[in-house]
């Protein structure tokens, strides 16, 4: 049968191999946002996840799988949560995954974790996410993976003595903003503002936060804002307020410098500073032929992100855990099979912690350099295989 890439809440069973006598039809619930203004973050995860099927047909072991997806609309956590339980309950899945928004996670884990139903987050980056069920891995990143390195850079390498902080008021702008904050006062910074900035289902107008970080005067003025279409409007701002010859720093995590936004950026963009786990632009083998493949099914003028790379990876941990279990599927063989996994990826080596079943990867500093008439990415540094900061430092929730 064809796969179905682009309806939501259609089935598709994907043959992945000439079906063994004991072969098992594994069913997958993917939840994921395909319409309104995160449509393009759905998009990224379900592609990524599509082309590892078709590159590697034989990791399945044999077994075949449907995909169920659903759309969860927006960030709020109750469509998700309605999806989870109806793919549980009425589709009877073997497995979950997606998820864009972390209170869409953070909703579904109670409801996955009565039910003893894997879940595996290609996105949400709240680092207290896996505390909420035993039953969750993850394959993204953690907001502190990105937040806690970066403090630590702006006060050692970047200078800054002072820094303000924006955030989107939703639970990963707080955990970004605790992350930078925490490693940037632990190397001697000081936080002078620390703002709320609207949440996560519209772009606010900016100017008047961005006007008061500006009389602030700060060295480094980091922001998390969810990928997508906000970070376009904070380089624009930022741009238009002038605060970069004010000399203020404009840093933050790569969500704000996602690859397929870019383009979309004022040249001024240039000279960003921003630490993530991933970018199109890597120079590495595995990453050039990951983008050419990318571009060979989905069109020339595309490029994956870390959204899309996230889904990628995200269906190579379930292939690994299936063909582990004979495609025979239960929460515990599940969480077995994924303790310890590595792969390596288009962004590196990455593996899941068996302690925390959180991801570990390479975090790199990430400068926006204007070259070639584009706006692309230099890696300047990279911190070895990170362990999530908040957990390895028991900080708040974390520590639960
Ligand atoms: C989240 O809701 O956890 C989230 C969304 C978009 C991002 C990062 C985190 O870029």
């Amino acid at each position: 049968m064809k796969f179905n890439r682009l309806l939501c809440g259609v089935a598709s069973i994907v043959g992945l191999m000439a079906a063994t006598a004991n072969a098992e039809t594994v069913k997958i619930g993917v939840v994921l946002t395909y319409s309104g203004g995160a449509a393009e973050l759905g998009e990224q995860i379900d592609r990524g996840m599509n082309l590892f099927i078709d590159q590697n047909k034989d990791a399945f072991g044999g077994n075949e799988i449907e995909l169920i997806k659903r759309d969860s609309k927006h960030p709020g956590g109750d469509i998700a949560k309605t999806a989870v339980q109806e793919l549980i309950t009425r589709e009877k899945v073997d497995l979950l995954a997606g998820f864009i928004f972390s209170p869409n996670a953070m909703a579904s884990a109670p409801v996955i974790n009565q039910a003893k139903v894997p879940m595996i987050i290609m996105n949400a980056g709240t680092a207290w996410i896996p505390s909420l069920s035993p039953y969750i891995a993850r394959v993204s990143f953690t907001m502190w993976q990105s937040g806690y390195p970066m403090g630590e850079y702006a006060a050692k390498d970047l200078g800054c003595k002072t820094a303000a902080v924006g955030f989107t008021d939703y639970p990963p702008g707080k955990d970004s903003r605790d992350a930078f904050s925490t490693g940037f006062e632990k190397f001697g910074g000081k936080i002078v503002e620390s703002l709320p900035m609207g949440g996560p289902r519209e772009v606010p107008d900016f100017t008047p936060f961005f006007q008061r970080v500006k009389n602030a005067k700060p060295d480094c003025f980091y922001i998390f804002v969810p990928a997508g279409n906000h970070a376009v409007s904070v380089v624009k701002t930022f741009t238009s307020l002038g605060m970069d010859e004010a000399g203020i720093k404009l840093i933050g995590p790569g969500d704000i410098t996602q690859d397929t936004k870019l383009q979309e950026m004022p040249k001024e963009a240039a000279g960003m500073i921003t630490m993530h786990h991933y970018s199109a632009d890597y120079k590495t083998p595995a990453n050039i032929a990951f983008v050419k493949a990318w571009k060979a099914a989905y069109g020339d003028d595309t490029i994956p992100d870390f959204m899309g790379v996230a889904g990628y990876d995200g269906m190579a941990a379930i292939a690994h855990a299936i063909t582990a279990q004979n495609g025979k599927i239960t929460a515990d063989g599940t969480m077995k099979a994924l303790a310890g996994w590595t792969f390596d990826s288009p962004r590196g080596k990455i593996s899941i912690d068996p302690e925390t079943r959180d991801i570990i990867q390479d975090e790199n500093v990430h400068k926006v350099v204007w070259k070639d008439g584009r706006l692309g990415i230099e890696v300047i540094g990279t911190i070895p295989q990170v362990k999530d900061p908040c957990k390895a430092n028991a900080i708040g929730k974390c520590a639960e």
